[in-house]
């Protein structure tokens, strides 16, 4: 067991006996010492181990080259080199695991496409062990932002015979084999079944119970597009509150950006250091000014009226009743309003059948949050809790009622106003860490053609 690099750089006195164990990054072998730095994933730091002719397990050094893992027992002593507090000397070194010169991950700087190609390894690296573990502390900032406010997580199905989002862009889980569409009933669930696209329709019926649920877990879209900002596999946080409308789920869903945002200022400092030296100069003052300064609210007429006049020479020109594009989102937050910007009311053409229908029977009430760098980052909706409407827009978007049954009996039995939102994890990281590419803030990536590891 022993102490982990993290507890020990911390320490505040020497340490007679301590024992670490790590993966080596470089040794030098001087006249009559050699100099070993170990990094054990704990922290950003590596180890300086000092060994000496006098300890034990010395004449194994020559096999202890980077990559392989050691044990060492020794003494923790103040280091005369200025950039490290501490270092280790060694009384007994062992070589656990040995690697040769063929380990892909050597000390010098790799590409992000290189590190890619060995996922397996990568998280060896610096920058992947912050990232890591800057997820996992946003993760925890997650659970805690919603369970202070009293919602309650619930884990909705990963599999599923619902399409949520009605876009087709689902994966179909089966155990069929040869033609699957010609006996369906024959297939494990009796029917079609799909990895879930998201886990709103079942948080719905919880938060038709619970009042305030939120969902945080693995969601799948096989989309074709191979851009920097989506996956195949993506984790996706998702509230849902009943008695909530549009109003109060933007609220809510600027109010976690900036309660994230100041997580992160005050919890991630060895994280955003790094980023800031090694990712993105910007990120403190984008982080600043989330955690500080009002989002701006326009709805989604005046935002193209907005890219109409820009006068840019948009690949995609604005048009009323279409999607925003990823230029277009880019131009709002960071050329026009310099920060985060919530569209709201869309037409309804262009969003799902569950969200509500405003007075003027073309829009909805849906709302979309954009950041600089990553564009949408969270998409939501007050949802139709009136039963002739939704089955009325359920006709307009072609879908049957007796596939939702289910989901159309909550407005049968006891329906409220409810509203929700969904916030991509992976997103909500690049835009937290400057991190360009959603391959590098996932473990191992599942893209269009990529599925190793
Ligand atoms: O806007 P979306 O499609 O909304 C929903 O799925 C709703 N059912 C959510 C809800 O209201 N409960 O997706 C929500 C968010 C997006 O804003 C984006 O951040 C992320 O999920 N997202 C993706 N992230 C990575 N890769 C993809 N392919 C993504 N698709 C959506
Ligand atoms: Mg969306």
């Amino acid at each position: 067991m022993g102490k982990t690099i993290k507890e020990l750089l911390a320490s505040e006195t020497p340490i007679e006996q301590v024992s670490v164990a790590g993966w080596v990054r470089t040794r030098r072998d001087g006249k009559t010492c050699s100099f070993i730095e170990i990094n054990d994933g704990s922290c950003v730091a590596s180890l300086q181990i000092v060994v000496e002719q006098s300890c034990s397990g010395y004449e194994m050094l020559k096999k202890i080259l980077t990559g392989s893992s050691i044990r060492v027992e020794g003494a923790l002593v103040p280091s005369p080199a200025p950039k490290q507090k501490w270092e280790l000397h060694a009384k007994q070194i062992r070589l656990i695991g040995p690697a040769d010169s063929t380990y892909p991950l050597q000390k010098k700087g790799h590409s992000l496409e290189f590190l890619r190609t060995i996922a397996h390894l990568r998280p060896r690296s610096n920058l992947f062990g912050v990232v890591f573990r800057f997820r996992s502390k946003i993760a925890l900032a997650v659970h805690e932002f919603f369970q202070k406010r009293q919602f309650i997580y619930v884990h909705t199905p990963i599999i599923t015979t619902n399409d949520c989002e009605g876009a087709g862009r689902m994966f179909r889980v089966t155990t069929l084999s040869g033609n699957i569409d010609l006996a369906p009933e024959k297939d494990f669930f009796g029917k079609p079944a799909y990895l879930t696209v998201s886990g709103q329709l079942e948080a719905e019926a919880l938060a038709c119970a619970l009042g305030k649920v939120y969902t945080f877990g693995p969601t799948f879209r096989a989309e074709n597009s191979n851009t920097s900002r989506h996956a195949a596999e993506f984790w996706m946080i998702e509230p849902e509150a009943a008695f909530y409308d549009l109003e109060s789920d933007m609220t809510l869903a600027e109010e976690f950006i900036r309660s994230i945002a100041q997580f992160c200022l005050e919890n991630c400092k060895e994280e955003l250091e790094y980023f800031a030296q090694r990712v993105d100069p910007q990120v403190y003052q984008r982080l600043t000014v989330v955690a500080t300064k009002p989002v701006t609210r326009i709805p989604y007429n005046e935002a193209i009226g907005i890219l109409q006049k820009s006068g840019r020479n948009f690949e995609f020109p604005p048009t009323y009743g279409e999607n925003l594009q990823a230029e277009h989102e880019k131009y709002l937050t960071e050329v026009y309003f310099k920060g985060p910007v919530t569209v709201f009311n869309f037409p309804r053409a262009i969003k799902p059948f569950y969200m509500r229908l405003n007075d003027d029977n073309e829009t909805v009430a849906a709302m979309d949050v954009l950041v600089p760098e990553v564009g949408e980052i969270i998409g939501g909706s007050q949802r139709e809790e009136r039963l002739e409407t939704l089955l009325e827009n359920m006709k307009y978007h072609g879908l049957k009622e007796r596939d939702y049954w289910w989901y159309v009996d909550l407005r049968r039995y006891g329906t409220v106003p409810h509203a929700g939102f969904g916030v991509g994890f992976e997103r909500l990281l690049m835009f937290l860490s400057g991190i360009q590419n959603i391959r590098d803030v996932i473990p191992f990536p599942r893209t269009p053609g990529n599925a190793e590891f």
